[in-house]
C-alpha cells in the first residue's frame, strides 16, 4: 500500500515540530497522583485475563491509581471485583498477587468473612451484635465489564461509556466496528505471558507505542517482518491499516519464518497484515493473522510501570504443545527494545535539557493529541505547549 501520509496534526504549512510535554510531566509525583486521580481511578482499567480465575473463589489482585482492587469468581461463575479493603478497620484482604480460597474472603485481621459476591457474613462474636446490619458492611464494589477475554474495572462513580473509551478505540483505530471482532480474542488461549518491569513512566511507553520513528533505529528484527516499518509510519497512523508484511515473510515470528493458522474469522483484508491499537490508558492491542499480543499497563509511580504482555493463541495451537518461541520472541524483543528505550528516556526528564519538553516530528505528531487528552483530563487547557 502506498499512501502518502499526512498527520491530522500537520497539514501543509503548518509547522514541522511541534512540542512534547514538558519533562515534569513524567517525573513531578504531584503530576502522578493527578494521574492516578483523573485518569487511572476515572477510566475503564484491564485488570485481568478473566480465564487465569478459572473457578469461583480464584482471585488476583491489581493495582489502579491509588487503590488495590480485587478481582474474584463468585459461585455462579461471575467475575466481581472489589475493593482490597475490609470494612472493620481496614486491613487489606488478599495479601498475594493471585490465589485461590474455598468460599470466602477472609480478613487476616480480625477475621471479618465476606462471601464472594463481597457480603459480609461472618465476623468474631457478630451475633451478639445484633443491631450490626451486615448488608452495609459488605466489600465495596467496583464496577467490572469483559472484553476481549479480560476484566476491565473502573473505580469511578458513574463509569464512561465503555463503548466510547474503549471498544470505541478499537473502532477509531481499525475503521470497523466488528474488525477486531474477528480475531475471536476472548476465545483464544494464552501461549505465553511476560511481565516486564519497567523503570519509566507510563506515558512514555504510549507514546513509544504510538510511534514507528524509532523503528528503523531500535527494531531490526520487527522492520524485516513489517518493511513499512522502517520508514517511520507507525501502523496507527491511518485509520484501517495495517502494515503489511514482507513479499518473504512467511509468518509474524522474529525469522519470519511460518507462524500457525490464520485463525477462523480474520478476514482475506487482515491477512498479512500488523495492526496496532492504544486502548487509552492502559491497554496495547496487536493483531496478526495467527495471534494476539495484549499489553496491560500497571503505572505504580511517575517512573516505574509493570507491563504484563500475554501471546494469545488459537486454542489448539497451545494444546497442541506447539513450539512458540519463535512467534513469541519477536514481540518479546520489540518489548525489550521498546522498554529499554524508555528507560534511557526517563533519567532525562528530570534535566534542564527537557525542562520545557522536546519536540515531535510529522509523524509523530497524533502523540500531540495524547498528550491534549491528558492535559484535558487532568483539567488544563488542553495545549500541549511548554508550561512555566
Ligand atoms: S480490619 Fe479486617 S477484620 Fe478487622
Ligand atoms: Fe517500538
Amino acid at each position: 500500500m502506498t499512501t502518502t501520509p499526512v498527520s491530522p496534526a500537520h497539514r501543509p504549512g503548518s509547522p514541522s515540530l511541534v512540542p512534547t510535554l514538558p519533562g515534569r510531566y513524567y517525573t513531578d509525583p504531584e503530576i502522578f497522583r493527578q494521574e492516578q486521580q483523573h485518569v487511572l481511578e476515572a477510566m475503564w482499567f484491564c485488570a485481568v485475563r478473566s480465564a487465569d480465575l478459572d473457578r469461583p473463589g480464584a482471585f488476583r489482585t491489581v493495582q489502579v491509581g491509588r487503590e488495590n482492587v480485587v478481582v474474584t469468581r463468585n459461585r455462579k461463575g461471575a467475575l466481581r471485583a472489589f475493593l482490597n479493603i475490609c470494612r472493620h478497620r481496614g486491613a487489606r484482604i488478599c495479601l498475594e498477587e493471585s490465589g485461590e480460597v474455598r468460599r470466602s474472603l477472609q480478613c487476616p485481621y480480625h477475621a471479618w468473612t465476606y462471601d464472594l459476591d463481597g457480603r459480609l457474613i461472618a465476623a468474631p462474636n457478630l451475633t451478639s451484635m445484633p443491631d450490626v446490619d451486615r448488608t452495609a458492611y459488605g466489600l465495596v464494589e467496583v464496577a467490572l465489564r469483559e472484553w476481549l477475554g479480560y476484566a476491565w474495572v473502573c473505580l469511578a462513580d458513574e463509569p464512561p461509556s465503555f463503548e466510547e473509551t474503549v471498544r470505541g478505540a478499537a473502532v477509531e483505530r481499525l475503521g470497523d466496528p466488528a474488525a477486531i471482532d474477528h480475531y475471536g480474542t476472548e476465545d483464544l488461549a494464552l501461549g505465553r505471558r511476560i511481565t516486564y518491569d519497567v523503570k519509566a513512566n507510563w506515558k512514555l511507553l504510549v507514546e513509544n507505542f504510538m510511534e514507528c520513528y524509532h523503528c528503523a533505529t531500535i527494531h531490526p528484527e520487527l522492520t524485516e517482518v513489517l518493511p513499512e516499518f522502517a520508514e517511520g509510519y507507525a501502523a496507527q497512523y491511518y485509520v484501517g491499516h495495517g502494515a503489511e508484511f514482507g513479499a518473504d515473510v512467511q509468518g509474524f515470528t522474529v525469522d519470519g519464518s511460518e507462524g500457525f493458522g490464520r485463525l477462523p474469522d480474520v478476514a482475506e483484508d487482515q491477512d498479512r497484515r500488523y495492526y496496532a491499537i492504544t486502548v487509552k490508558p492502559t491497554v496495547f492491542v496487536n493483531l496478526v493473522p495467527d495471534h494476539v499480543i495484549l499489553h496491560r499497563m500497571v503505572p505504580l509511580a511517575e517512573d516505574r510501570t509493570v507491563v504484563e504482555c500475554d501471546w494469545l493463541y488459537a486454542p489448539e495451537v497451545v494444546a497442541s504443545g506447539a513450539d512458540l518461541s519463535k512467534s513469541v520472541e519477536l514481540f518479546h524483543r520489540v518489548n525489550a527494545q521498546d522498554f529499554e528505550a524508555c528507560e534511557r528516556t526517563q533519567p532525562a526528564m528530570s534535566s534542564r535539557a527537557y525542562r520545557a519538553g522536546g519536540v515531535l516530528v510529522p509523524t509523530e505528531h497524533h502523540i500531540g493529541i495524547f498528550h491534549e487528552w491528558l492535559l484535558q483530563r487532568l483539567g488544563g487547557d488542553g495545549h500541549a505547549g511548554p508550561v512555566p
